[in-house]
């Protein structure tokens, strides 16, 4: 995909962490169309790299056919991150952004004959793509329900048109007042309900071992992450030997095996950098690696035979990998 030029047309706070950029193609022409659920990677000049954001619609006259004219993002400020969300944050009306896209990692499912209805789970500034799937889900009239959660009611961003558009069918919960009980709601819904979530990675992982515990297909619940691959406690250096190539590398407790390789001039498979997509899967031929993606399934983890080299790590002091 190529990069294009975007005109910032609005900009303005919705909530205390969240701003909303609306953009527009220079000379106002059209943009290329896209999917609920899809994001644009745009890019960051003093960060020289890319980050990426969902498209909101909320609009229910938005035809999902038609190119349009502007494109809707909420940036969430992460004060402690790594400078994307602040670039963001003080971008005026007039300043351009390069971009590329719109992109779908997160796509609905085609609507099923006799289909249940669908369950939308967001959680704070993962409400942008769950947004949009409920203005195509509200357009297509199938049944579903949005269960948006955020720390206080002036952090439940786009909350006021989300009622408007939805109405019974938006339910908010915040941390101070009802706070979401998962348990709760996963005992008012039925076996393999498909479950769409965007949120903090606590909140998606306690929904995947929630409906793991109960048997449900794992395909029924769709989520993304909005964070890559970060340290955790304790996280300890490792060797990595490539044995096609026989060149062995050292990576350190705050990187991974494909940001190690890439700044050693090797040219590593990867896309989503989350653990997701499943395209910097590699082969391990010896060692055990320490698995973090979602990509895998639990007997892919548990043959360690195969890594996400994007997120996951060693637990063994060396692994040695089929590259
Ligand atoms: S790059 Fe997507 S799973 Fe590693």
């Amino acid at each position: 995909m190529q990069p294009f030029e975007l005109v910032i047309r609005e900009a303005k706070t919705v909530s205390p962490l969240i701003r909303e950029l609306v953009l527009e193609a220079s000379q106002a022409e059209a943009l290329p169309p896209f999917t609920a659920g899809a994001h644009l990677k745009i890019q960051i000049p003093e960060l020289n790299d890319q980050r990426c954001y969902s498209l909101i619609v909320t609009d229910p006259a938005h035809d999902w056919q038609q190119s349009p004219q502007q494109y809707r993002l909420g940036i969430r400020l992460e004060e402690e991150g790594n400078g994307g969300s602040r670039y963001m944050h003080q971008l005026q009306v007039g300043d351009t952004l390069n971009v590329i896209g719109p992109v779908n990692d997160f796509p609905l499912n085609a609507a099923k004959d006799a289909e249940p209805a669908l369950v939308l789970i967001a959680g704070g500034i993962g409400i942008t793509p769950i947004a949009s799937m409920a203005q195509n889900l509200k357009q297509q009239q199938r049944p579903f329900s949005l269960h948006y959660s955020a720390r206080t009611q002036e952090q439940l961003a786009f909350a006021d048109e989300l009622q408007a558009l939805l109405g019974e069918q938006l339910i908010c919960y915040t941390n101070d007042q009802n706070a979401l009980d998962l348990n709760q709601l996963f005992a008012d819904l039925t076996p393999n309900q498909p479950i769409y979530i965007c949120g903090p990675q606590g909140m998606i992982d306690a929904v995947i071992e929630l409906a793991k515990q109960r048997g449900w297909d794992r395909e029924n619940v769709h989520f993304e992450l909005f964070i890559t691959a970060a340290p955790l406690a304790g996280d300890q250096p490792f060797e990595v030997e490539l044995r096609q190539s026989g060149l062995s590398f050292t990576v350190p407790a705050d990187k991974t095996i494909v940001q190690v390789l890439e700044e050693a001039g090797e040219d590593p498979m990867y896309d989503c950098l989350r653990g997701e997509c499943g395209v910097c899967t590699v082969d391990v031929l010896e060692g055990t690696p320490d698995h973090r993606d979602y990509f895998l399934t639990d007997a892919e983890k548990e043959s360690g035979k195969v890594i996400q080299i994007c997120i996951s790590r060693s637990k063994s002091p060396k692994l040695v990998l089929d590259m």
